[in-house]
C-alpha cells in the first residue's frame, strides 16, 4: 500500500544548514507516511481493525486512575470529584480532536512525536518524543506499582496472605524490591513479543473484563448511595476541584494509544480518528458514573487513607467480602492491561524515533517471524521493570501527567500549523470550530500543567534538561535528516 521512502538528495557543502536550521528541520508528511511500517530487517504487519484500535486506547487508559488515583483525588475535591473528572475529560477531549485530525492525516506509529516532526521541526519533535517517554515508559512503571496494591487485596481476600513489604516496595519505601510491579511488566513483555494481532486479542479480553468490573461496581454501589454524602458538594471550593482534576488527568492518559498503532492498522486514515474519539467517550462516561456512585456510597472524608477504595465500597454495600475480591480481581486485570497497552505504545514510539535516527537503530529492528520489534520490546520492558522494581514512584503519576500535557499541547499547535501550511492535504477527520478547539485544547493543557505541584515542575525541568543533553550529544548528528544533509 505504501511505497518506499523517497530518496533524499545530499546537499552541497555551501548549502549546509546552520544550527538554527538543523534544529528546525522538518520531516515532510509524505516522507513520514512513505516510511510507515518499514523497520530494520522487515515491516510491521497491518492487522488491526477499528475495534481493536479502540480497545488498544481503552486498554491503555482505564486502570490505575479509576481504581487507585480516584481514592487520592476525592479528599482534594470532596463529592465534586465527579466534576473534576469532567474537567480533566474536557482537557482530554479538545486534544483528542486534534489527535484524531493528525492521526487521520499522518497515520504513522510515532503519534505526537511524528506530528511535531512534520510541523515544528526536529528539536521540538525530540522534546515531544522525550515527553512521550514520560507519558508511556515512566507511566508503565507507575501503573505497575498500583497493580501491586490490588494484587495484595486480591491475595488477602482469597488465600488470606499478602506479599510482604520487603519484596513489594522499593528501597526508601520500606522494602528492597517491588516484585509484583516487575512481574506484571515481564508478563506484558512476553505477550508483546508475539504478533500485533495476538497482542490485540489478549488486550481485547482484558478490556472487556475491566469494563464489566466497573459496570458491576456501578450496579452494586448504586444501591449504597446516600443522598447526604453529596452535601456539601464542593467543600474545598474551586481550588480543590482544580487540584483533583489535575491529579485525575492521569486517568485519561492513554486515549491517544491508538495513534501509536498507525503502522499496524488495516485502514489507519479512517479508523484511527474513530478509535481515538470512541475510546475517550466510553472511558469518560464510565469514569463519571463510577465517581458519582463512589462518592454517593462512601463519605468523601473516608477515602483518605483507604487503599483500594472501590473494593472497600463493594464490601461495605453488600456486607460480603466476596464482592470486594471480585472487584480486586477486575482491577488486577484492568491495571495489567494498562501496563500491556502502554508498553506497546512506548515500543512503537521508539520504533518511529529510531527509524528517524534520533535513538539507536536497535529500536527499529523488526523480527521476521512475528513482524514485531522484539529487541525494542525487551529493552523497553527491562528498563520499565527496573524503574518500577527499585525506584520509589510516589511522584511519578504527576510527572507522567505533566509530560503528557506538554505533548498534548504540542499536538494542538501542530493541528493549527498543518492547517495553515498544508490546507489542501486530505483529512479524514477535521477538528470542529477550528481554530477555537485547538486553542482551547492548548489552554486547557496549560491550565492543568499549572495546577500541578511545584515539585512536579522541578522533576519535569530535570527530565527536559536530560533530554536536551541527549539530543545534542546524539540525535542532532545522527538523525536521518542530518545524515542526508552530509
Ligand atoms: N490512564 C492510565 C491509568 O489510569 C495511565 O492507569
Amino acid at each position: 500500500m505504501l511505497d518506499a521512502a523517497p530518496p533524499v538528495t545530499p546537499q552541497p557543502e555551501s548549502e549546509r544548514p546552520n544550527l538554527g536550521n538543523r534544529l528546525m528541520r522538518r520531516k515532510p508528511v509524505e516522507q513520514l507516511v512513505a516510511e510507515g511500517g518499514q523497520g530494520d530487517g522487515g515491516s510491521l504487519r497491518r492487522s488491526l481493525t477499528m475495534w481493536q484500535l479502540t480497545m488498544i486506547s481503552i486498554g491503555a487508559t482505564l486502570g490505575t486512575g479509576i481504581f487507585v488515583v480516584l481514592g487520592e483525588a476525592t479528599p482534594l475535591a470532596g463529592p465534586a470529584v465527579a466534576i473534576s473528572f469532567v474537567i480533566a475529560g474536557l482537557t482530554a477531549l479538545f486534544s483528542a480532536l486534534s489527535y484524531a485530525e493528525l492521526a487521520g492525516s499522518i497515520p504513522v506509529s510515532g503519534s505526537s512525536y511524528s506530528y511535531s516532526y512534520a510541523t515544528m521541526g526536529e528539536v521540538i519533535a525530540w522534546i515531544c518524543g522525550w515527553c512521550l517517554v514520560l507519558e508511556y515508559g515512566v507511566s508503565v512503571a507507575a501503573v505497575a506499582v498500583g497493580w501491586g496494591e490490588y494484587l495484595n487485596e486480591l491475595l488477602d481476600g482469597t488465600i488470606g496472605v499478602t506479599i510482604p513489604a520487603s519484596v513489594s516496595a522499593p528501597l526508601g519505601e520500606g522494602g528492597f524490591i517491588n516484585l509484583p510491579a516487575l512481574i506484571v511488566i515481564l508478563l506484558a513483555m512476553v505477550f508483546l513479543m508475539g504478533g500485533a494481532k495476538e497482542s490485540a486479542r489478549v488486550n481485547t479480553i482484558m478490556v472487556v473484563i475491566k469494563i464489566a468490573t466497573l459496570v458491576l461496581f456501578c450496579a452494586i454501589g448504586f444501591m449504597g448511595i446516600k443522598a447526604g454524602n453529596y452535601a456539601p458538594l464542593a467543600p474545598l471550593g474551586v481550588t480543590g476541584i482544580s487540584a483533583a482534576a489535575a491529579t485525575l488527568f492521569f486517568s485519561y492518559i492513554g486515549f491517544d494509544a491508538a495513534s501509536t498503532a498507525g503502522e499496524e492498522a488495516k485502514n489507519p486514515k479512517k479508523d484511527l480518528p474513530r478509535a481515538i474519539m470512541l475510546s475517550l467517550l466510553i472511558v469518560t462516561v464510565l469514569y463519571c458514573l463510577v465517581a458519582l456512585v463512589a462518592v454517593g456510597a462512601m463519605p468523601w472524608q473516608d477515602f483518605e487513607g483507604t487503599e483500594a477504595a472501590l473494593a472497600q465500597i463493594m464490601k461495605d454495600v453488600t456486607g460480603h467480602s466476596f464482592w470486594g475480591v471480585v472487584l480486586a480481581a477486575g482491577a488486577v486485570v484492568a491495571i495489567a492491561s494498562v501496563v500491556f497497552a502502554v508498553l506497546y505504545g512506548q515500543t512503537r514510539i521508539l520504533f518511529a524515533m529510531s527509524r528517524d535516527g534520533l535513538v539507536p537503530k536497535v529500536f527499529a529492528k523488526v523480527d521476521e517471524r512475528t513482524g514485531t520489534p522484539k529487541a525494542n520490546v525487551v529493552i523497553v520492558s527491562l528498563f520499565c521493570g527496573v524503574l518500577a522494581a527499585f525506584i520509589p514512584l510516589g511522584e511519578l503519576a504527576n510527572a507522567t501527567s505533566i509530560g503528557t500535557l506538554f505533548a498534548f499541547a504540542l499536538v494542538n499547535v501542530a493541528v493549527v500549523i498543518l492547517r495553515y501550511k498544508r490546507p489542501d492535504m486530505p483529512r479524514t477527520f477535521r477538528v470542529a470550530l477550528f481554530p477555537v478547539t485547538p486553542i482551547l485544547g492548548f489552554a486547557f493543557c496549560a491550565y492543568m500543567m499549572f495546577s500541578l505541584p511545584g515539585k512536579t515542575w522541578v522533576y519535569f525541568g530535570g527530565w527536559m534538561i536530560a533530554g536536551l543533553v541527549f539530543y545534542f550529544l546524539y540525535g542532532m548528528r545522527r538523525s536521518s535528516l542530518a545524515t542526508a544533509e552530509k
